[in-house]
């Protein structure tokens, strides 16, 4: 077998995580022997805007189509406003392809204790699911008055019937596939009484399809504290595109650092797909550390991970799993957000050493 890899390292770290990320997924094509890679690097990013004026060519988007999936670093950059980077990039390539389903695991790895002092992988084991192209970052609003004491800023959140239901049977049937019992919703019925009274609608009517699943929800304020309280009681989360944002970053938290988490953006329908999928770390390009070698690489290559599942290679993926979480299981050689001393390129190397050896 045979799968076509964009490479979108980005910016900062983004390129540190993606070249181990990289390196990794081919060793284990080597070692399976059954399946390859073929990958095509893009130098799309915001040191590409401040020489070109946009973060990606005009013809970025066609050129994607043509692969199997999209491996993504982040991107973001001080003189470039965070905006510009998002909208010019990462948010096209979401809505273009229609990656309707932003998939985030959050798992407390083997030998990291994360800041939930006693907990362990059996306590906080649950994924995310969240809506990745509309609700409020539907790109809907407008100023008015600009500058003038009687400006208005409107930003509209756009839920329709088809994307909330789309999400919210995607956790279903993710709950179903992966033989987990929850699934808990993410609302604010109680404040937003036209956008999440729908929503709140759709759940119930989608849940009854799914008896054998628990329906749970509850008002995203409290739901992020019992991320803290009680993260044992959660199995799949569902969310509207700005709630799972937050909670997912509340999530990596949870996990011990925002180095860890990984993400997947995902159009899961065969027949209605209209790009490839796009995998990246759930954190940003951290310009704090950026050049300095010490960026964990792990939500890098994890989320290489969900991008092997994607492609069908279960078999390299879950090799892969087992060689990260034997060296988290270690402590030693670890990156300094994890209290250890290694660099990138070190944990990048260890997860292959236990790979070799697996
Ligand atoms: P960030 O995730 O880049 O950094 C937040 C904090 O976590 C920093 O202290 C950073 O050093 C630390 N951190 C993040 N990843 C780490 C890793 N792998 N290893 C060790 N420490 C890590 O988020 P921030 O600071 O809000 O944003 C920085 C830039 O990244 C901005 O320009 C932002 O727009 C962009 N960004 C891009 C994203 C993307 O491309 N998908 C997502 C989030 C932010
Ligand atoms: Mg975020």
């Amino acid at each position: 077998r045979y799968h076509r890899i964009a490479l979108l390292p980005g910016d900062g770290i983004g390129q540190d995580v993606i070249a181990e990320g990289v390196q990794t997924l081919n060793l284990l094509a080597s070692l399976a022997g059954d399946f390859r890679l073929e990958t095509q690097s893009f130098d799309w990013s915001c040191e590409y805007y401040l020489q070109h004026g946009r973060m990606m060519p005009p013809e970025a988007l066609n050129t994607l189509r043509e692969f199997d999936a999209i491996y993504f670093g982040a991107v973001g950059f001080p003189t470039v406003p965070d905006h510009v980077s998002l909208h010019g990039m990462l948010l096209p390539i979401r809505q273009e392809f229609d990656l309707y389903v932003n998939l985030r695991p959050i798992r407390l790895l083997p030998g990291l204790e994360g800041p939930l002092r006693g907990r362990t992988t059996a306590d906080v084991n649950f994924v995310c699911v969240r809506e990745n192209t509309e609700g409020e970052y539907a790109r809907s609003g407008g100023r008015i008055q600009v500058g003038t004491p009687q400006e208005v800023a409107t930003q509209t959140a756009i839920f329709t019937r088809q994307g909330t239901e789309r999400i919210i049977r995607y956790a279903f049937e993710l709950a179903r596939r992966e033989g987990r019992h929850k699934v808990t919703s993410a609302t604010k019925s109680n404040a937003l009484q036209y956008s999440m009274v729908f929503w709140d609608e759709v759940y119930s009517a989608v849940a009854a399809e799914y008896p054998d699943i628990t329906a749970d929800k509850w008002h995203v304020d409290a739901l992020a504290a019992r991320f803290v309280t009680h993260p044992q009681t959660l199995d799949v989360v569902v969310s509207s595109n700005l709630f799972g944002d937050i909670l997912t970053d509340l999530g990596g938290a949870l996990q011990g650092s925002l180095g860890l988490p990984p993400s997947g953006n995902i159009h899961p329908v065969a027949e209605t797909r209209r790009g490839p999928s796009l995998f990246e770390p759930v954190h940003g390009s951290a310009p704090d550390i950026a050049g300095k070698g010490i960026a964990n690489p792990i939500g890098g290559i994890w989320s290489g991970q969900i991008m092997l599942e994607y492609l069908g290679e279960r078999e390299a993926a879950t090799q892969l799993m087992r060689a990260i979480e034997a060296v988290t299981a270690a402590r030693e050689v670890l990156t300094p957000d994890l209290g250890g001393r290694a660099t990138t390129v070190e944990v990048g190397k260890a997860i292959r050493t236990a790979l070799r050896k697996l």
